[in-house]
């Protein structure tokens, strides 16, 4: 019984220290050291005697991406990836650019929330929520707007425009992940079944057939 309610208390003191984002760091930066060989929860750091300026810069964030691709949409990340002084530090950026009509397709980050802003152009963004159940929460953005994307939850952006559009999203994660819907369930390697898929769309197998040849 004692370890029962120490159990309990440990999961509670546990839960106390939940965080919405990436954890605290406990000094000053640990840059990221690709070359590790250790597997830690981020990135193993670089001995900090060694960081230098460019450990923390990432260049090119002006440079149009490429919309040629059948979404119209292309993502131009700033994660711990491309730049490794953010790891540990529970944040990270994107640039969006969009072709004419260009969408950013129904897709949810794991681990951040994100807060965009249009820069260029209008969009048209939205996101669906679980409590209460699938509510659709959408709006027009106009740029300097700002939206914001809880974590989690399915979300898009479209541009609704003859023009250009670019936005410029902050994410609270230094590694947000993105699941794109349309690629995790009709791209998957190997397929999901085309049975668990009609089942699940209230479709024929040939609907999941021809939708699957498309990933
Ligand atoms: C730090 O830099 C020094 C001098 O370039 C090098 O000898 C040393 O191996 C580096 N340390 C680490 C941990 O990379
Ligand atoms: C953009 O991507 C398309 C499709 O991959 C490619 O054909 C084209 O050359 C690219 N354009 C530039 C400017 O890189």
């Amino acid at each position: 019984m004692a370890t029962h309610l120490l159990l309990f208390g440990l999961l509670l003191t546990t839960c106390s220290f939940a965080l919405a984002s990436d954890p605290s760091p406990l000094q000053d930066f640990c840059v990221a050291d690709p070359n590790s060989k250790v597997l830690v929860n981020g990135v193993v750091c670089k001995d900090p005697k060694n960081v230098t300026a460019d450990d923390f810069l990432f260049k090119g964030l002006n440079i149009m991406g490429n919309t040629s691709n059948a979404v119209g949409s292309i993502v131009t990340p700033v994660t711990v990836t491309q730049l490794k002084g953010l790891n540990t530090l529970g944040i990270s950026m994107a640039r969006i650019d969009f072709a004419p009509w260009g969408l950013n397709p129904p897709h949810t980050h794991p681990r951040a929330t994100e807060i965009l802003t249009v820069i260029e152009g209008s969009m048209l963004v939205g996101f669906v929520t679980s409590n209460p159940e699938n509510r659709l929460i959408t709006k027009l953005l106009q740029k300097g707007d700002v939206f914001v994307f809880p974590q989690g939850l399915i979300h898009f952006q479209q541009n609704v425009g003859n023009g250009y559009a670019v936005a410029i999203a902050g994410l609270s994660s230094q590694n947000p992940g993105v699941i794109t819907i349309a690629n995790a369930v009709f791209g998957s390697n190997p397929d999901i079944s085309a049975d668990i898929l009609a089942k699940a769309f209230q479709v024929d197998a040939n609907v999941i057939n021809q939708i699957q040849s498309k990933f």
